[in-house]
């Protein structure tokens, strides 16, 4: 064990507990927004939009019908927007309404309030609305040939001349491929509940992963100062990323209603327009050449990834430095050049996905490896090895040195406990007796950067009152969205009082009690507000502390908080006892914590420094079988080894893994976007759209936490972020997919596209048959 890294004796921290609302969840009493008691006189709006069209001037604009339809109380277009009509995360590119012209299909234009929520959708469908239409940019191809402006500047890595190298060099590949993008599928859709308060005041119920975003968003748009807006949320039912910007749009309509009407509104939003109507994670044409010697190891990548943004630019500044950053994956790239274009298409607006880019850019990293696999029919693994990061191959393609590198050590114990190389001779007999049906057997490794690579979100506050009985009230910036932030926040709290967490009280996450909160993302939420939550309730435990030593007359080092009491000296009383004590000695019971993440330093323009606290590293193995006639796919066995440092939770990060690993195999199998050549998007709901299902589980799936002695960056309690990276150990299942095709013509890579769809197996297994 590395000496810096401490041991810690803890209570309650690092247990594995259930989720704090378990319970509630399964007995379907978690109140999520649309359980919340409606009060008298509640409103609902729904949004509409033009029926066709992706680009153009809306030439009519008729709502007439939409007015006289049974329970509408008021028709909300631009036109009502007090403040500014922009529901954007940065750019101010996102209008709440169109105003002159769509920019894509599915975009809002006007909004009914009414009775109910079926009133509201009914009349919404009754508008007049008619497009001039202008040539749209669907696919990113479109958007190339068609040369419209990118929505943000291009931006590159480079390291050397990979493409002289290239050039001279004896071996090389080339390749252009899509990857897929996807839909969140929240199983809460969009939704946000607003009251109007006295004098301009609102409050906004909102499922959101960032309710300060959606505080100013409202306030903006209803021209009153932030401190007038109040945005709350105790739970979220699935976020993924899709709620971390593009919530603001849906509490903008609840709340402009409320400002409307003086009465609360609720916008819901139904599955088919969540679906229409909210961006996804960003699909992506990856172009590429790469040398490499006769071992399988690259000396030049020279890469390119073509983004479809959408209509704005959302988050995809980040999303795609993020899908750069990950374009290693776990190895070293001796010349390099990556480069990104963020392309404008007329389709909604792509945005956060578990991963944020990242699992777009491995897609590339593990490409490569496959393909100089299989040209030089080289087991895979070998040449993943031979790639590795390791000493002075220590660089990734934006300069930052690795220096927690474990890769090698995750990927050689999967390799015994998953028995690879058994499997491997099992699966060439198997394919060699079989002529239909096809095994692939992957392992594939997992190192992603945490830390938001915008360095100032790297910052969390809290908010933590000891009452005079002993029981504590909890809030923090981050929010839950079952990824179990609020449990394992509250583990770190009752440990430092020494309590158990039955008597932390969890309370919502609202921007009245903790401001300026950045959004619940890059997996940083434990990181940040476990810190910033530590350090509130510690400054208690020290004046409680202070206030014992001079009341008892007993040094520092002979009071202890533990098992729910606190000792002092020889005698023992419980924290309310203790409490009450010093709140008779008027010492203040309540306290605000802050943490900003050090030691990082990420200059972009300069393209250069630190962007990450440090790494978190996994490793999974999968294998398939595949049916060569129809392309069916089924993974048989999934074993897995993660890294969490040293767990808060192992419960709740074995779930994150489960979850993650699942949720990424989806992405890269069953879940397909079609959009048709007129924008609309063709799979806007369960029937069209296949997400997993529990069935979909891998029958044999063996998933471990890496017994690591923790985090050598010191993070709270030596734990380190789960939420995004296990979404990534899915690529080994696409890898064995590839693999499986691979066994119809040792020596040549197989050309599949991901989705790897029945449809998209069946395609390379023919072009491998040619
Ligand atoms: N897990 C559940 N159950 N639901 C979610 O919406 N979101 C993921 C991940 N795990 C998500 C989840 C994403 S995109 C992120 S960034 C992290 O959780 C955010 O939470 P954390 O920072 O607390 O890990
Ligand atoms: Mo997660 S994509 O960072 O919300």
């Amino acid at each position: 064990m590395p000496a810096e890294v401490k041991r810690f004796t803890t209570e309650t921290v690092g247990l594995a507990l259930a989720h704090d609302s378990a319970a509630l969840h399964v007995q379907g009493r978690a109140i999520y927004i649309d359980d919340m008691r409606e009060p008298e006189g509640t409103l609902h709006v729904a949004p509409g939009y033009a029926s066709e069209g992706a680009k153009g001037r809306i030439t009519r604009c008729d709502l007439d019908a939409v007015r006289n339809s049974p329970g509408v109380v008021a028709v909300l277009t631009a036109a009502d927007i007090p403040g500014v009509n922009d529901c954007s995360p940065a750019m101010g590119d996102d209008p709440i309404f169109a105003e002159d012209e769509i920019l894509f299909h599915g975009q809002v234009v006007f909004a009914v309030v009414a009775g109910t929520h079926d009133q509201a959708r009914r009349a919404a469908r009754r508008a007049r609305i008619e497009i001039a239409k202008d040539p749209a940019a669907i696919t990113v191809e479109d958007a190339l040939e068609q040369g419209t402006p990118d929505v943000l500047p291009p931006y590159e890595f480079r390291r050397g001349e990979p493409e002289k190298r290239i050039a001279a060099a004896k071996m090389r590949l080339s390749d252009s491929f899509h990857v897929g993008g996807q839909e969140h599928f929240y199983l809460e859709g969009q939704v946000a509940f607003a009251m109007p308060e006295e004098a301009g005041g609102m409050t906004v119920y909102s499922s959101t992963q960032h309710p300060s975003e959606v505080q100013h968003c409202v306030a903006k748009m209803l021209g009153v100062a932030d401190a007038f807006v109040t945005c709350e949320c105790r739970r979220m039912g699935g976020g993924f990323g899709g709620k971390e910007s593009q919530a603001a749009q849906w509490a903008a309509l609840a709340a402009l209603g409320a400002h409307k009407t003086g009465r609360p509104v609720k916008c819901r939003l139904d599955r088919d327009d969540d679906m229409i109507m909210t961006g996804k994670r960003h699909d992506m044409r990856i172009d590429y050449d790469a040398a490499f010697d006769k071992t399988g190891r690259l000396t030049a990548v020279d890469a390119s990834l073509l983004s479809r943004c959408g209509y704005s630019a959302d988050l995809s500044l980040g999303v795609n430095d993020r899908a750069m950053f990950h374009s290693d994956n776990a190895y070293y790239y001796p010349a390099v050049s990556i480069e990104s274009r963020r392309l404008r298409t007329n389709t909604v607006s792509n945005t956060a996905f578990r991963g944020f880019g990242g699992p777009q850019g491995m897609m590339l990293a593990e490409r490569m490896m496959d393909a100089i696999a299989h040209r030089l029919a080289l087991d895979p693994l070998h040449v993943r090895k031979r790639n590795f990061y390791g000493p002075k191959r220590d660089r990734t393609p934006y300069g930052m040195k690795v220096t927690d590198n474990i890769i090698a050590e995750v990927v050689a114990e999967l390799e015994k406990t998953s028995d690879y190389y058994a499997r491997r001779e099992a699966i060439k007999d198997f394919n060699a007796k079989n002529r239909i049906l096809k095994k692939g057997l992957a392992l594939t490794p997992v190192k992603f950067g945490i830390s938001f690579t915008l360095i100032h979100l790297n910052q969390a506050g809290a908010l933590v009152h000891l009452y005079t009985d002993g029981s504590v009230h909890l809030n923090h910036g981050g929010t839950e969205m079952g990824q179990g932030l609020y449990i394992k926040v509250a583990q770190v709290v009752a440990e430092e009082f020494g309590i158990t967490p039955d008597r932390v009280k969890i309370t919502a996450t609202t921007t009245g009690k903790v401001p300026n909160t950045s959004p619940t993302a890059a997996s940083s939420g434990s990181d940040l507000n476990g810190m910033a939550a530590k350090e509130a309730a510690s400054q208690i435990k020290k004046r409680l502390i202070a206030f014992a030593e001079r009341e008892w007359q007993v040094a520092p080092d002979q009071i202890r908080f533990e098992k729910g009491r606190v000792i002092i000296a020889n005698q023992s009383m419980s924290l309310g006892e203790l409490a009450k004590r010093a709140h008779q000695a008027r010492i203040q019971l309540s306290a605000t914590g802050f943490y900003a993440t050090p030691n990082i330093t990420w200059n972009r323009d300069k393209v250069k420094g630190k962007p990450f606290f440090y790494f978190a590293y996994g490793a999974s193995c999968s294998e398939v079988t595949i049916d060569t006639l129809t392309g069916e796919m089924r993974v048989d066995r999934v074993d897995i080894l993660h890294d969490v440092g040293r767990s808060l939770n192992p419960a709740i990060d074995l779930g994150q893994i489960e979850g993650g690993f699942v949720q990424g195999m989806g992405w890269l199998t069953t879940e397909e976007l079609v959009f048709d050549k007129e924008g609309r998007l063709r799979t806007h709901a369960p029937s069209t759209y296949k997400i997993p299902c529990a069935s979909d589980v891998p029958a044999d799936f063996r998933v471990k936490l890496f017994a690591s002695p923790g985090n050598l960056a010191n993070t709270i309690y030596r734990s380190k972020a789960v939420g995004e990276p296990p979404l990534m150990l899915a690529l080994s299942v696409f890898s064995a997919i590839t693999d499986a095709i691979a066994a119809l013509k040792p020596g040549t890579a197989p050309p599949l596209e991901a989705p790897a769809t029945p449809e998209a197996i069946l395609k390379a297994v023919k072009a491998m048959s040619a």
